[in-house]
């Protein structure tokens, strides 16, 4: 018949043999070669929380992971969770793979059971998984160089009206100097 088959990528648990391909991947996404280094520091600290890998015609194509974070509220810290980095290989943009892994990610943070999930980028992309402005929800970004409006959250079930106030990431990203705009 001529139809094309049309398959999505799979979305995995990261295992550690995946480490050399997820590294190329990064570092080819973001251009430069500090983002793996952030994103393995990250997994081998105690605020790794998940890491999931996309894999397209037997390739491996894209990463998110997610990590601990705390939401300084007036009662108490609140853990929370920060969905950083994700990245999707240049040659393979544009064919859903970010948006599977982003809907992964957020499954992944709702099953984990945190009132919150986390992130920096453009409202453009992000808006469509329901993530919108950490500001008008009142919370406080964890630097004036994040953008007001590429500061995003999603709130979940267990999120209650007092867990409001400034996000505090772990210190991987401050070692690394990966918080905002430089
Ligand atoms: C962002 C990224 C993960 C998206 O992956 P992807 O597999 O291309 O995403 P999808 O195929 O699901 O979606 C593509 C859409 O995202 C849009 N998009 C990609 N990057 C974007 C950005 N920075 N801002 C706004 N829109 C963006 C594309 O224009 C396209 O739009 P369309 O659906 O309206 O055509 C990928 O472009 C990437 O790895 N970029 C470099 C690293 C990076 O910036 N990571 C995100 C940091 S917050």
């Amino acid at each position: 018949m001529g139809a094309e088959l049309t398959t999505g990528p799979v979305i995995r648990t990261y295992r550690d043999a995946d480490e050399p391909a997820v590294g190329r991947l990064l570092t080819a996404a973001f251009g430069r070669s500090s983002v793996a280094d952030l994103a393995g520091e990250l997994r081998d600290s105690d605020a790794h929380r998940a890491a999931l890998v996309a894999e397209f015609d037997a390739e491996l194509a894209g990463l998110v992971q997610l990590s601990r974070g705390w939401l300084d509220a007036p009662p108490r810290l609140v853990e929370v969770l920060v969905l950083s980095p994700l990245g999707v290989l240049p040659e393979l943009q544009g064919r859903g793979i970010g948006a599977a892994l982003v809907r992964a990610g957020i499954d992944a943070a709702e099953r984990l059971g945190d009132p919150l999930l986390f992130l920096e980028g453009s409202p453009r992309y992000y808006s469509r998984f329901g993530f919108s402005a950490g500001r008008e929800h009142g919370f406080l970004r964890p630097s004036q160089r994040i953008p007001e409006a590429a500061f995003q959250v999603v709130r979940f079930a267990g999120w209650q009206h007092w867990m409001v106030g400034a996000l505090v990431y772990p210190d991987v990203f401050w070692r690394h100097d990966a918080v905002g705009l430089r």
